[in-house]
C-alpha cells in the first residue's frame, strides 16, 4: 500500500493549509498520514551539538523515511517560503548523513492555500530549489493552488466548495499514482 506523509507549513489553529492536510487524510485514509512540524524549535547549531536532534524532528524524519512520498501544503509569506516550514525542513536535513534516507529520490508534491488570489504559486516555486538541494524527486504533473481560501472552508475547517474538493481529490490521486510507480 502506497504511503504518503502530508505536512502543513502553518502552526495556526485555523490554518487553511492544515485544513487541506486533514481533507487529504479523509479522502485517502489508506494512503495519506498526517505529519506535523509542531513543537520543532528554531534551528541552532549549538543546541544540535549539545542536545542532538529534537524528538519531534526524529519522529518526522522516520515517518518520511518510511513513506513512499512527501506532500507539502505550504502557506506563502511575502511571495516565498514561510519561515516555520523552512526551519522544519532545515532540521529534517540534520545530520547530513541522514539526508539520503529521508530525502534522496523521494517523491515530493507541493500544494498550498491562501486567502489571496495567486494560490501560493510563488511559495511553491520557491520550494523547488530546496527540494533540488535535498535531491528529492518533485512531482511536476499536478498543480494545486487554492486561492480565496477563506471562502472555501466551513467553520470546522472542512472544505465546503465541491470544486476545490474535486481538484484536491484529482491532485492526490495523481500523486499517489506517481508514488506507486516510483516505488
Ligand atoms: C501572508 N499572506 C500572504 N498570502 C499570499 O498569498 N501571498 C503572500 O505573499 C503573503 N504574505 C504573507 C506574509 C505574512 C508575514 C503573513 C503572516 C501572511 C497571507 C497568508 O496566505 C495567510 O495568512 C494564510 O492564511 C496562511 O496560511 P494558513 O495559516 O491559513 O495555512
Amino acid at each position: 500500500m502506497t504511503k504518503i506523509v502530508a505536512i502543513s507549513g502553518s502552526l495556526r489553529s485555523g490554518s487553511f493549509n492544515t485544513a487541506l492536510v486533514n481533507a487529504a487524510v479523509s479522502l485517502f485514509p489508506d494512503n495519506i498520514d498526517k505529519g506535523s512540524i509542531e513543537g520543532i524549535p528554531l534551528y541552532n547549531a549549538d543546541d544540535e551539538k549539545s542536545d542532538g536532534i529534537p524528538a519531534g524532528v526524529t519522529r518526522l524524519k522516520d515517518q518520511i523515511a518510511a513513506a513512499d512520498g512527501l506532500l507539502i501544503f505550504t502557506p506563502e509569506y511575502n511571495n516565498s517560503i514561510p519561515g516555520v516550514l523552512k526551519n522544519a525542513m532545515d532540521w529534517l536535513s540534520r545530520p547530513p548523513g541522514d539526508i539520503p534516507k529521508v530525502f534522496h529520490g523521494r517523491p515530493v508534491a507541493l500544494a498550498g492555500a491562501t486567502p489571496g488570489g495567486w494560490g501560493t504559486v510563488l511559495a511553491q516555486d520557491a520550494w523547488l530549489g530546496v527540494l533540488r538541494a535535498l535531491k528529492t524527486r518533485p512531482w511536476n504533473q499536478g498543480r494545486l493552488t487554492v486561492s480565496k481560501a477563506h471562502t472555501l472552508f466551513d467553520d470546522d475547517g472542512k472544505i465546503s466548495d465541491p470544486d476545490t474538493e474535486d481538484r484536491l481529490k484529482q491532485y492526490l490521486a495523481g500523486f499517489i499514482e506517481f508514488c506507486e510507480s516510483a516505488g
